[in-house]
């Protein structure tokens, strides 16, 4: 079951990509890119794939300390001592994004990431990234989608594969990880902090300069108090639970489907600005509470002046999210305890104002391509040691005793 409260404005297959409108643009041109060398790979394709690309690599001019540091490195790799394996080939690693099933698409990892190496400007960027299911013999590293593996090719002894998952551990089955697939994973690239990759949803930059706002008057122009924009009605977090009894001493108003609040804008980006004017406070509330897991619901409100209500105990810590930066359900007692601080802040206007200020000092970023860098620079690593994931050890670590149940529902005491 995939949530998308609050999402509307993604579209069905890409509910989990939180590109701005700039970054789907870059990725545009990116896969523009792409094509383009897909093409002109097409056009040698009579060449041997490895012959091809030591074409390309004399026939691209590079920056000039690139190229003289790849020189060095190719004489090192000359001169080293008989018997020694050089450190590093020069032949690109190929990394193919193995095609989903129907009905799924490569979430981010297409609409944020699809890298071309050099110009994402990774420092290793001896790479290439393809969609191509006829490269996975040429390939070095497989990725993928956990949520729908799709067919499953012949592994290679040499190759990564890599499972990535967007989903919370509530809603991942063993059986993503299991049968045919069992033991067939080397590396991971998840939300979760232990992940062979670390690909959080969204992280926050310092600014250099914080935004000149005047939080007070942007505080005072507020009418009302907490707003909460979903549709999804019942979920594994049971977070519906936790807020009918919240609005039971706080007014909540429900936008999206589970409420009777509708928004005037069809543009949820628009939504979400007319509600960060209106409201004081604003829930994050995730679907599941699952270790390390945060999405979109925390980071598109980020930038936007507004308070930001999330519920633990997941960690958020962990997750890269400075306390100053949100109220954390977590921290009270229950939610009456809750909805008295909200109104206190409510009331004391400076001391509300205190965490738009703390806030200003970053910016939110979503996703970028460097979990693509990283992933390229230990291909080419070749001291990464030989690891993965035994039948059942992927399950066990991403599955057993993450999905956290709610422990904030017993309202009586
Ligand atoms: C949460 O994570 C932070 C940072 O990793 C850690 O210092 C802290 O002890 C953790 N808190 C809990 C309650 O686990
Ligand atoms: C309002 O908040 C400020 C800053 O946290 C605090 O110093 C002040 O005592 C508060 N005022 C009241 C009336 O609680
Ligand atoms: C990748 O995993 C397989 C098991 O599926 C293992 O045999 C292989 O040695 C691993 N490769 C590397 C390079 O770690």
């Amino acid at each position: 079951m995939v949530d998308i409260s609050g999402t509307t404005a993604y579209s069905k297959t890409t509910e989990h990509v939180p590109c701005s409108t700039r970054a789907k643009k870059a990725c545009r041109i990116l896969a523009y890119t792409i094509i383009i060398a897909f093409a002109i790979t097409t056009l040698f394709s009579f060449v041997k794939l490895s012959d091809f690309f030591a074409k390309i690599r004399v026939s691209i001019p590079y920056p000039k300390i690139v190229a003289k540091s790849r020189l060095q490195e190719r004489q090192k790799t000359t001169y080293s001592p008989a018997g020694v394996i050089p450190a590093t080939s020069n032949k690109p690693k190929v990394i193919l994004s193995w095609p989903p099933g129907p009905g799924w698409d490569f979430m981010h990892l297409r609409d944020c990431a699809k890298p071309v190496f050099k110009s994402i400007g990774c420092k290793v960027d001896n790479c290439i990234y393809t969609e191509k299911k006829s490269l996975a013999d040429k390939s070095d590293a497989i990725v993928f989608i956990g949520r729908s593996l799709g067919s499953k090719p012949k592994k290679l002894p040499h190759q990564r594969w890599i499972w990535v998952t967007l989903e919370s551990s509530c809603h991942t089955e063993a059986a993503e990880t299991g049968g045919v697939w069992a033991g067939m994973f080397n590396w991971t690239i998840s939300f979760r902090r232990d992940s062979t990759f670390f690909l959080p949803y969204g992280h926050a930059k310092k600014r250099s300069t914080p935004l000149t706002k005047i939080f007070t008057k942007i505080a005072l122009k507020k009418t009302k108090k907490v707003a909460w924009m979903v549709s999804d009605c019942g979920t594994r977090g049971q977070r519906e639970r936790y807020v009918s009894e919240l609005k039971k001493y706080i007014s909540v108003d429900v936008y999206g489907a589970c409420g009777p609040f509708k928004c005037s804008k069809l543009d949820n980006e628009k939504c979400l600005d007319i509600i960060s004017r209106d409201y004081k406070f604003y829930l994050s509330f995730e679907n599941s509470i699952s270790t390390d897991y945060v999405t979109e619901k925390f980071w598109k409100m980020f930038d936007l002046d507004i308070v930001t209500v999330t519920r633990g105990p997941a960690n958020y810590s962990r997750a890269g999210i400075k306390p100053e930066w949100h109220i954390n359900t977590n921290d009270f007692k229950s939610p009456k305890d809750l909805a008295d601080y909200l109104k206190y802040l409510d009331r004391n206007v400076t001391a509300y104002v205190k965490y738009l200020e703390w806030k200003n000092q970053y910016v939110g970023l979503f996703p970028k391509a460097d979990v693509y860098c990283d992933l390229c620079a230990k291909l080419n690593d070749p001291s990464e040691p030989v690891t993965w994931y035994p039948p059942g050890q992927l399950a066990k670590w991403f599955i057993d005793g993450h999905c956290i149940p709610p422990n904030d529902l017993n309202f009586n005491s």
